[in-house]
């Protein structure tokens, strides 16, 4: 029989992102709805063991849907992933009475989740980062706010690229994912896009390519590169070595995180967290909730984690094919 839910916990995990409280106000006023108390959890695994635990009730979360970044902070929290560790901050949650937890973060924060289930705290996963690199989902939280940024900055770029008759590479945010520098890429009409996926480390092909651009006539080039690749400011220096024509680096950084999250961020955002608190509230563990063709879903952790996820072919093709 499932375990009655009397209180739950929420707290969020890893980089932030725009999004990540419009969910929290949706677990609070949900589970408070269906009877349940919430209790915020500050700066993800690491508050949890440091027992910083408050009460959370329907005001707390007034005001809060238009903001980026995430109330209760978020911190990563190596230890975490030690077995006493994790023994230890169940039964934090034993004294503090707190039956199950929603995690909202990524692929990390939802190893956490399920190690805290093992140990009898239910848990529930909400995918929370700007990189989209969560397999089981089609959405994660702060994805569309960080695109509609990066879109925006690459945008001012590009003209003054063209008052100069430049080139300009701009590094985009994505570690290990390239799903960031691809919608830019064809968003903004990108010349080059980078992704960390499949990239060659052929400079000479981009090279070409702006060589080519300028004998037809265009005055700008913009290569959208992924922070996986990196190296944006070395690879201006050698572009202009090679072409003579005038390269700059631009690094938009941690701006794409921040930020009032879009309407979809949200929407989503306010669904899945209402989605996860419902089955947490209903007794359900070990799960992470997805979106996917149009559906809202739930999966078992461990399935979700073992999905891979890869840049879609056609899209990646298409891409390579606009930017000509
Ligand atoms: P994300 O959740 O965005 O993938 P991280 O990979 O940095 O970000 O993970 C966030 C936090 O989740 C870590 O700092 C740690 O507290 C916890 N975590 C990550 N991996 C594990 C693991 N294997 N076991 C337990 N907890 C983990
Ligand atoms: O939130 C995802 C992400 O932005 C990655 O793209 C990036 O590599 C990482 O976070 C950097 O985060 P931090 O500098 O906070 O560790």
């Amino acid at each position: 029989m499932a375990k009655e839910i009397k209180t739950i916990g929420v707290l969020t995990s890893g980089g932030d992102a725009p999004g990540m409280n419009a969910a929290i106000r949706a677990i609070v006023r949900k589970a408070i709805g269906n009877g349940v108390n919430v209790k915020g959890i500050k700066k993800g695994y690491q508050g949890l063991l440091n027992e910083e635990i408050v009460d959370m009730e329907k005001k707390d979360v007034s005001d809060i849907i238009q903001r980026g970044g995430t109330i209760l902070g978020t911190a990563r929290c190596l230890e975490f992933k030690e077995e006493n560790v994790q023994e230890r901050a169940a039964e934090i949650c034993r004294e503090h009475g707190i039956d199950g937890i929603i995690v909202i973060g990524g692929d990390g924060s939802y190893r956490g989740a399920q190690a805290l289930a093992r140990h009898g705290i239910n848990t529930i996963g909400i995918p929370g980062t700007i990189d989209l690199d969560i397999a089981c989902t089609e959405y994660t939280i702060g994805f569309d706010t960080a695109i509609n940024t990066a879109m925006q900055a690459i945008d001012k770029v590009r003209d003054t690229s063209s008052s100069h008759e430049r080139c300009n590479i701009i590094e985009v945010m994505g570690r290990n994912a390239g799903y960031i520098a691809l919608w830019c890429g064809v968003a903004n009409g990108a010349e080059d896009i980078l992704l960390p996926e499949k990239y060659d480390f052929n400079e000479q092909n981009i090279i070409n390519n702006i060589i080519t651009n300028r004998k037809r006539g265009k005055t700008h080039h913009i290569i959208v590169n992924a922070e996986g690749i990196g190296h944006s400011t070395s690879m201006a220096r050698r572009i202009e070595a090679a072409t003579g024509i005038e390269t700059r680096a631009t690094i938009l950084g941690y701006m794409q995180r921040g930020g009032s999250p879009t309407c979809k961020d949200r929407f989503y955002a306010s669904i899945m967290g209402s989605y996860a608190a419902d089955i947490l509230c209903e007794g359900k563990s070990n799960r992470v909730i997805g979106y996917r063709n149009g559906e809202f879903l739930d999966f078992d952790i461990e399935e979700a984690l073992n999905m891979r996820k890869e840049i879609p072919e056609y899209q990646f093709r298409v891409s390579k094919v606009l930017s000509q």
